[in-house]
């Protein structure tokens, strides 16, 4: 049989399979149950915040957190060039306008620099993203977001455990949204987390995921609100994933440095970079060729995959997306990124000989040159 490496796969154990089960017979198959309490609580204390709070979705966890601070048509919200569309179409959701501001071309996360000069008397936030595992430099928005008094919504979607001086993210700013899609750190199928510090800003936005509805009158919304909840059977399973964190994170970690260790000597290309202010979970492997064209990285792709390989190419720039196209600010450093990267398998399970063919198809695909 053919040989087929995915790019990610998820880690399901009997610990998983015994809550979700538990979960069923138990009755509690929708938004209430004690897993999504007990998902909640656990997530808040991994992260060290005060609340968590479940949503359906990384995407709705986003949209929800900036409609809860009143983010409308009129204000605009900075986010990074290079990232998920689902970080600047939440914002489109509020009537918000989208900036896209260029990323640091080690870090691939936003450019606190460019972010500066992209505010304007309207920005209201910043969405910061954790992109591929790496903190972005939460340190330096924070001061920014002080001296401009802007909200800074941390896009942890992908970097669950990751650390700046030994904070992790999700408690870096304002607040933290988090993914749990089935490619990611952790998973419930499909799901999100918001996380803060912010009694007042946690009470509202879990009143504005169940309906607004009044607490004092059943079946009684003054104001719109959404169904964004989790369900039981979701948090089962997030539960169970983070109970596993560590273990899921420290082989992440294991992979990377294997790759590491077989490419790093090769001319013209880039790993992932960790700056020193930060803990990089490597979601993904990042591999970028020097001087590669979107057609050659493409191809690189094609070659891999005659050999079951499985890759998956770096985000398109969100400026370039039909939405998104109006009133952009150039950003060269994502348009010259985005071409030459891929991201390499990585997921728990990931063998070291899995590694060493994947190492070896690369190298003589790069090196016999497109
Ligand atoms: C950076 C980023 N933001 C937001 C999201 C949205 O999360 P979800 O797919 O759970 O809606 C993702 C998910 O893939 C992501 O990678």
């Amino acid at each position: 049989m053919k040989k087929f490496i995915p790019l990610s796969k998820p880690s399901i154990t009997c610990l998983e399979i015994e809550y979700v089960n538990q979960a069923m017979s138990s009755g509690w198959v929708s938004s209430l149950g004690s897993y999504i309490n007990e998902f909640e609580a656990s997530f808040a204390k991994y992260c060290g915040t005060k609340y968590a709070l479940t949503t359906s979705s990384g995407t709705t966890a986003i949209h929800l957190a900036l409609a809860t601070y009143g983010i409308t048509a009129g204000d605009e919200v900075i986010v990074p060039d290079l990232t998920f569309i689902a970080t600047a179409n939440a914002v489109a959701y509020t009537g918000a306008k989208v900036v896209t501001v260029d990323i640091k071309e080690d870090t691939l996360c936003i450019d606190t620099v460019k972010i500066e000069k992209a505010i304007t008397p309207n920005t209201k936030a910043i969405i910061p993203v954790h992109l591929y595992g790496h903190p972005a430099n939460t340190i330096e928005i924070n001061r920014l977001a002080k001296k401009y008094n802007l909200l800074v919504l941390e896009d942890a979607a992908e970097a669950h455990g990751a650390e700046i001086e030994r904070q992790k993210t999700g408690s870096l700013g304002d607040c933290g949204i988090f993914s749990f899609y089935g490619n990611k750190i952790i998973t419930c199928g499909e799901g999100g987390m918001i996380t803060t510090n912010d009694e007042a800003f946690y009470h509202r936005a879990k009143h504005l995921r169940d309906q607004a509805m009044s607490p004092l009158k059943r079946y009684w919304h003054n104001e719109l609100g959404f169904n964004y909840r989790m369900t039981n059977l979701q948090a089962a399973l997030g539960l169970a994933q983070l109970q596993r964190i560590d273990e899921l994170i420290e082989d992440r970690i294991k992979i990377f440095e294997l790759y590491r260790s077989y490419l790093a000597d090769m001319p013209g290309i880039k790993l992932n970079f960790t700056a020193d202010y930060a803990r990089n979970v490597y979601w993904l492997v990042c591999f970028e060729v020097e001087g590669y064209t979107e057609a050659e990285r493409n191809n690189l792709m094609k070659a891999l995959e005659l050999q079951g390989i499985e890759t998956r190419p770096y985000f398109y720039p969100v400026s370039e997306m039909p939405m998104y196209q109006q009133n952009s600010i150039p950003t060269p450093v994502t348009h010259k990124v985005y071409q030459r990267g891929i991201n390499l398998p990585s997921y728990f399970g990931l063998t070291f000989e899995e590694i060493e063919y994947i190492c070896t198809c690369l190298r003589s695909q790069v090196n016999n040159g497109f």
